[in-house]
């Protein structure tokens, strides 16, 4: 809803003629995401790649807090796809600690804007503490009627490595 980007939207920024140019009538009901081209964004700019992991979670974030105000039903992020897996293990490890610190810091917010937290996909051989910080933010928001967050991982096993 317009009114709910008040708040966050400066008069004269670029976000705000983005905004004024949505048809409200016609917004899509779920909208989903597969998360690419962080290696490639940190390359571009001469970065390691975890700079780039680390950008794609700031996406991530105003992804969901613009999905939310935008009232819509569903927001899928296609976060670790099998090819994911295959890394090296120090970058998926990384990929895992910033799962589990995004849900560990955006949690409240998340709540608080009425989103529904869930994961597709397996997620018994992630490691522990993530599927405890991934069970205690879809126990936490199982009841609230906003939008539906849902994280799809894949299991390595499920791979066909
Ligand atoms: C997306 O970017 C990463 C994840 C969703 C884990 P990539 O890491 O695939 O970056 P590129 O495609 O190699 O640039
Ligand atoms: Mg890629």
């Amino acid at each position: 809803m317009l009114a709910d980007f008040a708040a966050v939207v400066d008069k004269g920024t670029r976000d705000e003629a983005l905004l004024s140019s949505i048809d409200w009538e016609r917004l899509p009901r779920h909208v989903a995401v597969i998360m690419d081209g962080n290696g490639r964004w940190a390359a571009k700019r001469g970065q390691p790649r975890i700079i780039g992991h680390r950008a794609g979670v700031e996406a991530v974030r105003a992804s969901v807090d613009t999905g939310a105000r935008l009232g819509l039903k569903a927001l899928t992020l296609y976060a670790f796809s099998t090819e994911n897996w295959k890394r090296p293990r120090l970058e998926v490890d990384a990929l895992m600690r910033m799962l589990r610190r995004y849900i560990r810091l955006e949690l409240d917010e998340i709540d608080r804007q009425n989103i529904r937290f869930q994961t597709i996909g397996r997620t018994d051989s992630l490691a522990p503490n993530v599927q405890r910080e991934i069970n205690r933010a879809t126990e936490r928001t199982a009841s609230n009627t906003g939008m539906i967050l849902s994280v799809a991982l894949h299991k390595w096993r499920d791979a066909n490595l």
